[in-house]
């Protein structure tokens, strides 16, 4: 049975002081309120990620991920963090290929297949994203685009390596514009690439890996895209950097 997840993309936002109370509000809600089984995952800034793991504690329901990481194990790249470090201070999840990493910092596919394949190797979870911006969709190309981002950076794992990797589709034009997919095009394009794994692997393989939706995941519009067949979790931005929101986004599951 694969997992369903609600990851909480805090992007570059939250001082520490900030984001230890976010996290202590969230950890309370969570235990408090949520009725369901699903991973929650708090995703920090670096340099914020010791901190927040204390106050995660062992919490098996409540995890901690990181935003990037370097494709090597160490040396001279200043201003990186390696994927070890990252497992040294509790990290179980690492976001790689967000758009905003494509676009604004150059992460190729061919990047992202050694980004993926390491952190596997560290022995955490990549949370692979993938989506097309407007044009793409407009033109009528997204599940081609989308089909070639997972292929090139996912399709050299083995069977055993890509069971373990979370896929979020964040279609770039829903990302911060308050423009949701609608819950129909989530499932198309989450059913799309689950269909793709399969016909790469097998579909007893497909099965078992999450796929999570992103862009613009609101508490009044989680619970309808939540529902949706291949749809198993979302990854939240904006609605992430508030407590109640992101608790009653998680309690979609309910
Ligand atoms: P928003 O939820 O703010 O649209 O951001 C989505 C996102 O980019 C999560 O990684």
């Amino acid at each position: 049975m694969r997992k369903n997840i609600v990851a909480g993309n805090w992007k570059m936002n939250c001082t520490l002081p900030e984001g230890k109370k976010l996290t202590s509000e969230v950890i309370h809600m969570v235990e408090d309120e949520v009725k369901n089984d699903a991973h929650v995952v708090l995703i920090p800034p670096f340099t914020h990620l010791s901190s927040i793991h204390s106050l995660i504690g062992s919490s098996n329901k409540v995890l901690l991920g990181a935003q990037n990481c370097h494709q090597s194990k160490s040396g001279a790249f200043t201003g990186e963090i390696s994927a070890d470090m990252l497992a040294s201070v509790g990290v179980t999840h690492v976001i790689l290929g967000h758009s905003e990493r494509r676009e604004y910092f150059g992460e190729s596919d061919e990047l992202l297949a050694q980004k993926v394949k390491f952190v596997l190797d560290n022995d955490l979870t990549p949370i692979f994203c993938c989506g097309e911006k407007l044009e793409v969709r407009e033109s009528g190309a997204h599940e081609k685009l989308v089909g070639d981002q997972v292929a090139k950076a996912l399709f050299n794992l083995s069977p055993d390596e890509i069971k373990k990797v979370v896929i979020a589709y964040e279609p770039v034009w829903a990302i911060g514009t308050g423009v949701t997919a609608s819950a129909g095009q989530a499932q198309e394009m989450h059913a799309f690439i689950r269909n793709q794994i399969a016909f790469k692997y097998d579909q007893s393989l497909a099965e078992e890996i999450s796929i999570l939706y992103g862009g613009s995941v609101k508490p009044d519009n989680a619970k309808e895209i939540f529902s949706q067949p291949d749809v198993d979790g979302g990854l939240i931005g904006g609605a992430s950097l508030k407590s109640r929101d992101f608790t009653n986004i998680v309690k979609a599951f309910d």
